[in-house]
């Protein structure tokens, strides 16, 4: 009976099945109800007891080191049979990554900054509760100008002498840089900005700005309509034309209304332009000296300009969007349509 497990031991070590039926034969015959290692256990009981000892230690190793073997051989088949049952289809590319869309305020904000950027500005930004003096005073406006009223700005503290408001416009962040230091200043800020209106299609009690300063020696009204006219052929394409309407802002003198030939209709008349053919798109003009010495800087030797418009306003009149509200509902069947970002 040794010899015989001997020789069953070696066979078992030496099996390597081509395919799972093979393997499955293997089992039959050596662990089946009617297999090998059953047999063998039928001989052991009519061996003698001093054999029992020896032989009783050989067959159970025999039979665990058969077991073992079938369990490793079986596992070895059941992976490569889910390997090879599986239907994916390795060559297929991958699946993109939805990592979402930039917000289409930001993209034309973006756009904004980069025109600017590339005509020397650089991007000033401020905080958004300022003080009366930030926000107004210092930019001329009169104690009783109307902007001031409760109608307009969200007074977060009304204390008789330097009032505390959420920023109107963000030529507060001009007046905090030209405070800082110096010219030259050729920036632009943008922001976020608070007025206090009735929420509807065409108005909202925030939006966003870009405004923007140029003050330096001999800076002209030239100046003002070249830089002006370059970003706005830079963002809407050669060949907008844009025209510039007398207007009165505090802190602007003389200032300006800038429109531009309707970029929708081309000026042949539509909904937008409401028929002119022409859509009004900042306000602009040459800094006040009353604002440039409220600020510490000498109006004798240094002038500029300035512009501020609404990134709504400007988003509008690429992607058409009739209704501010989309802006800040933050629906994402609004918002995938703006450049989905795949990775
Ligand atoms: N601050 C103005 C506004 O918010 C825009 C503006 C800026 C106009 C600079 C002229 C010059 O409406």
């Amino acid at each position: 009976m040794q010899t015989q497990i001997d020789q069953y031991t070696a066979e078992v070590n030496a099996f390597h099945p081509a395919n799972a039926d093979e393997l499955e034969a293997f089992r039959i015959k050596y662990l089946g109800t009617k297999g090998l290692i059953k047999d063998l256990f039928e001989q052991f009981k009519s061996t003698t007891p001093e054999e029992k000892r020896t032989l009783g230690k050989v067959l159970n190793q025999f039979k665990q080191l058969t077991e073992a073997r079938y369990n490793e051989l079986k596992e070895r088949f059941e992976s490569e049979v889910s390997n090879s049952k599986s239907d994916i289809d390795l060559t297929l590319p991958g699946e993109g990554f939805t990592v979402g869309s930039r917000h289409p305020l930001q993209l034309v904000r973006n756009e904004i900054i980069d025109i600017f950027k590339r005509l020397g500005f650089v991007v000033a930004e401020d905080r958004e509760i300022e003080d009366d003096r930030h926000n107004f005073s210092a930019l001329n406006f009169p104690p009783e100008h109307p902007a001031r009223d409760m109608q307009d700005t969200f007074f977060i503290e009304k204390n008789g002498h330097n009032d505390v408001a959420l920023r109107t416009h963000t030529s507060s962040v001009q007046v905090r840089m030209m405070e800082q230091g110096q010219p030259p200043f050729r920036a632009i800020m943008p922001g976020r900005v608070y007025r206090n209106e009735a929420i509807s299609a065409r108005a909202h009690c925030f939006f966003h700005q870009v405004e923007g300063l140029y003050v330096d020696e001999n800076v002209s009204f030239a100046d003002l309509k070249q830089t002006l006219f370059h970003f706005v052929q830079e963002l809407y394409g050669d060949g907008t034309q844009v025209r510039f309407r007398p207007s009165y802002f505090p802190f602007t003198e003389p200032s300006a209304e800038m429109d531009i030939s309707c970029t929708i209709c081309k000026g042949a008349g539509c909904n937008m332009c409401k028929y002119s053919g022409w859509v009004e798109i900042l306000g602009c003009g040459m800094v006040d000296p009353n604002v440039l010495e409220n600020c510490g800087i000498d109006s004798e030797k240094y002038t500029g300009f300035a512009f501020g418009m609404g990134i709504e306003r400007i988003t509008n009149l690429k992607y058409v969007i009739r209704d501010l509200r989309l802006f800040s509902e933050n629906d994402v069947r609004f918002l995938r349509q703006f450049k989905t970002e795949v990775i």
